[in-house]
């Protein structure tokens, strides 16, 4: 049975209960099987799981969705009850924000400025500010990240690393339907044509990591996944389609590389990520 609490105080009062190490997944619920994975995940590496569920507005930009985004607690609760998760910690916004939008935030500095800190200014900032006040909520000895969200993951490690936080941060893998497009809980936005449309930006990624087994360098790479994506529906408008180095730091790419792309479809954006190796 997962326990279900709303506040700080009771948040506190219940991880007091839990001895041994805790495993946070932090989420904006709307659970599907990618975050699934991190539960188990955690279920595998942690003593006791801890789950948050809360829609930040500090991460949304004044035109995004924060007012649509799905809502689906019961829901999410029943999937935390199957996965085995001992504590949810779904606060409301004045829960978190008591004083309202807080003053004090988490700079995410030059590796939160590229690829979606470009199209989302503030986004990366409301996003390492809510999850370094959950972590000091949680008091948790692991955070698990999915791999989907591949610069949230870095620009996570690098603030730990570079503000001495006391947990251990965990990827884990890009969860895809049969198909290939990256869950998330944004696709049920999609209709069914541009779900099939979506499918372009893991096609795109593939065609890349294919050239790379192919033993192609790093701008031919990049080429032919820009040609395969030549290839894609038209209604689905690029962002950017780059070839970075793992920690997504800028400089000549070789070996272990990871490719990312960022597309919209009518409104709704989608991210995916792959990661390469170049001969
Ligand atoms: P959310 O989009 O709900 O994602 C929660 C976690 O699930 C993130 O770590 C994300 O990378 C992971 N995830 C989502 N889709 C996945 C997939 N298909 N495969 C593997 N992992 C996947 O990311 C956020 O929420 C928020 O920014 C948050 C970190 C909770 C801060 O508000």
């Amino acid at each position: 049975m997962s326990e279900l609490v709303h506040t700080p105080a009771e948040l506190a009062a219940a991880r007091a209960r839990l001895t041994g190490t805790v495993g946070v997944v932090m989420t904006m619920g709307a659970l599907h099987s990618g975050h699934e994975t991190l539960l188990r995940a955690a279920r595998e590496q942690a003593d006791h799981v801890l789950v948050t569920i809360f829609v930040n507005p500090l991460q949304f930009g004044p035109n995004e969705d924060f007012d649509r985004y799905p809502r689906t607690l019961d829901e999410d609760l029943a999937v935390c009850r199957r996965a085995g998760v001992d504590l949810v910690f779904a606060p409301s916004v004045p829960d978190l924000y008591p004083d309202g939008a807080p003053e004090i935030r988490v700079d995410p500095g030059r590796p939160g400025a590229d690829l979606e800190g470009l199209s989302r200014p503030g986004f990366f900032q409301g996003v390492l500010t809510v999850v370094l006040k959950l972590l000091q909520l949680t008091r948790a000895d692991l955070a698990f990240f999915g791999e989907k969200d591949y610069q949230q993951l870095t620009v996570v490690r690098r603030m730990v690393r570079d503000l001495n936080v006391p947990v251990r941060i965990v990827g884990v893998p890009t969860v895809r339907e049969p198909d290939g497009l990256a869950l998330s809980s944004r696709n049920r936005y999609l209709s069914p044509t541009q779900r099939q449309a979506a499918l372009g930006l893991s096609a795109t990624l593939r065609a890349g990591a294919e050239a790379a087994e192919a033993g192609l360098d790093a701008g031919a790479v990049l080429a032919a996944a820009h040609r395969a994506f030549g290839a894609v529906d038209p209604t689905v408008e690029l962002d950017y389609l780059v070839l970075t180095d793992p920690d997504l730091e800028p400089g000549p790419v070789a070996g272990e590389a990871r490719l990312l792309i960022a597309a919209s479809l009518g409104g709704v954006r989608l991210i995916d990520n792959l990661a390469i190796r170049l001969a």
